[in-house]
């Protein structure tokens, strides 16, 4: 939510931003602004919608040549999304730019103390606020990082600012609180960006910055304090994937290629976590054997595609280690009040690691006392810094707004979770346990399978693209499957769509089946004993004229003269199929808003990493 660079060295600050805030967009693109220091001050540009519009602008009035830069690409939150409340924001006197990530939740009382003071507002953001607070309080402090420090001990919610000062043309200050900000330390100069995407063009050092800390970096320094002016021990890592794995590779769409990469983001999550015998090896996670045989209960909270992974990895955790679990969307859990203890486990399942609601839930948690694992994609966020152990999923980054390759690995991760608990814990799970496992390092070669059946999905889009509403169904692990692909089409194409278990068809959405309604099935594996009750759904459909569009094991003969369309998915263990199961509804969904001409990797409204609630 909000992407966020800044930059200080000997390059063109403008050019190093701006390549920033590309990489950075995917977080945010209702518009985009840069600020600038040079001798003559500080000059902004900003504009109203995505990049293109701001680099449009710069073209028209370019500016100044610079040293020192900042830059923000915006997702909403007070104010609408049009020129004037587009970042950075300036202090009456010019002498202060601000950009800013999270909302500040106190922003109306100080807005009216500084409206009180006869201050000017000239947006509707809560952040500029603080360019006017910063121009004040830098009558009294000594430095820009100390003036900062005042203002943010004044402000409740989450932001991450930066800030530069006309005075002080060779430094960038950021402060963090419950928003996301690292430190790319280069050599002679030195960024700042909401992750590591927006710099690492440049360098692969990275610093993570902890809660309620403050950054100040020169062309040769980097100086991280708490809010009261403390030294603060960092921890400063090497990013391993180069930028390359950022860039669209010789792909139309990021969703196209992160789609494509499926079967090697599996590859890599599985690496080393299972033997030749099948035996899950998860030590490194930090959890003794000891905390995972007093678990008593398990909850995952996730949200979005995240939240599917969780309910997905329900079935394979109780059916493996018979230890209660329950899946519950992160912004409704801490608010019901949960009944946690520390023999429970709480799972946080989320890609970027910075989305608001995970964190405030795995917080909750802990101050209740129980442990928390997270399942994450993105190294040195703040939940599995946060969390009391972390298993890493290895997709490598995900820049399409919509998840498709992270989520694919989230469920690896809760498998090979939910196996390592049975083993550790003795459950066991049946006589196949590690023919299970060994079935699961195969899975990366049958996802590879079913990418080959994009190019009959596309067509089927073609030929649906005018359906008013589509609706996904499936049973046990297939439900999620099909909540999933309704999401995927609802983000993407801007269709109504709707996923139901298949057995609740009859209890009410069976009214909506009419002549000609696309209907997605996901039909279990032959000799589940699911199989045949959804294909009795598949033909409650059919009947009802509506076009059944099947997906089903290569060698299921039994719904062939049920289905309008059959999708074909490589024969797998049951609850292992969402691996396959749900790679053709992501293209699907992909091709659907192609077919519309809506734009797949920033669709309207929606941003990648969420982190206000
Ligand atoms: C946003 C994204 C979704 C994502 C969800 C959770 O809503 O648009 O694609 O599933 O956040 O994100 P997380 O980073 O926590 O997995």
């Amino acid at each position: 939510m909000c992407g966020i660079v800044g930059y200080v060295g000997p390059q063109q600050a403008l050019d190093v931003v701006i390549a920033g805030l590309r990489r950075l967009e995917y977080r945010g693109y209702d518009s985009a602004g840069v600020a600038v220091v040079s001798d003559s001050g500080i000059h902004t540009r900003k504009k109203a919608g995505k990049l293109v519009n701001l680099e449009n602008e710069l073209d028209f009035d370019p500016l100044p040549a610079s040293h020192t830069g900042i830059g923000h690409t915006r997702w909403a939150t007070h104010g609408a999304p049009n020129d004037v409340n587009a970042h950075p924001h300036v202090s009456e006197d010019g002498t202060i730019a601000v950009i800013h990530n999270g909302i500040i939740e106190n922003f109306a009382l100080l807005r009216d103390e500084l409206i009180d003071r006869g201050v000017k507002l000239r947006s509707e953001t809560d952040t500029e606020i603080v360019a006017h607070m910063l121009a004040a309080q830098m009558t009294e402090s000594a430095s820009l990082a100390d003036g900062l420090r005042a203002v943010c001990q004044r402000l409740t919610g989450a932001f991450t600012l930066v800030v530069v000062h006309s005075e002080t043309p060779d430094v960038v200050v950021a402060a963090r609180r419950n928003s996301p900000l690292v430190v790319g330390r280069g050599e002679g100069e030195n960024f700042l960006a909401s992750d590591v995407s927006a710099f690492i063009a440049h360098t692969r050092h990275a610093i993570e910055l902890g809660q309620d800390q403050i950054v100040e970096i020169t062309p040769e320094s980097v100086t991280v304090t708490d809010f009261f002016g403390q030294p603060v021990d960092v921890n400063e890592y090497e990013v391993t994937w180069d930028s390359a794995a950022a860039e669209k590779g010789g792909y139309d769409l990021f969703m196209l290629k992160e789609i494509a990469e499926q079967p090697k983001a599996i590859a890599d999550t599985l690496l080393g976590r299972i033997d030749a015998s099948g035996k899950v090896s998860l030590e490194d996670m930090n959890l003794s054997h000891g905390e995972l045989k007093a678990i008593d209960k398990i909850i995952i909270t996730a949200c979005g595609t995240a939240y599917h992974a969780g309910m997905i990895a329900k079935y394979a955790i109780e059916h493996w280690t018979r230890v209660a679990c329950e899946v519950e969307l992160a912004s409704e859990f801490r608010y019901r009040d949960p009944i946690l203890d520390k023999n429970t486990l709480v799972i946080s399942i989320s890609q970027s690691g910075e989305t608001m609601d995970t964190l405030m839930a795995m917080r909750y948690a802990r101050e209740q006392g129980s442990k928390v694992l997270a399942i994450c994609n993105t190294n040195g966020s703040t939940i599995p810094r946060e969390s009391d152990a972390v298993i890493y999923t290895h997709a490598g980054p995900e820049v399409a707004v919509a998840s498709t390759k992270a989520f694919l690995t989230q469920i690896v991760a809760c498998y090979l979770f939910a196996m390592y608990l049975a083993q550790v814990r003795g459950t066991g799970y049946g006589e196949s346990s590690s023919e299970i496992a060994l079935e699961l390092g195969r899975m990366s070669a049958k996802v590879d399978l079913v990418l080959d059946t994009s190019e009959a999905i596309r067509d089927l889009a073609i030929e649906i693209a005018d359906a008013r509403s589509i609706l996904f169904i499936g049973r046990s692990v297939g439900f999620p499957v099909a909540l999933e692909g309704a999401l995927k089409l609802k983000e993407l194409a801007y269709m109504h769509a709707e996923g139901f278990a298949a057995g609740e068809l009859k209890h009410g959405p069976i009214a909506l089946l009419e002549d000609g309604l696309p209907v997605f099935i996901v039909v279990p594996p032959q000799g589940d004993e699911l199989h045949d009750k959804i294909v009795s759904n598949i033909q409650e459909v059919r009947a009802r004229g509506a076009k059944t569009i099947v997906l089903a094991e290569e060698d299921d003969m039994s719904i062939n003269e049920f289905a309008s369309h059959i999708i074909r998915l490589p024969k797998c263990p049951d609850l292992l199929q969402p691996l396959v199961a749900v790679v053709p509804l992501q293209i699907f969904a992909c091709e659907m808003a192609t077919v519309k001409g809506y734009d797949v990797d920033q669709p309207r409204n929606l941003a990648k990493s969420v982190t206000v609630e």
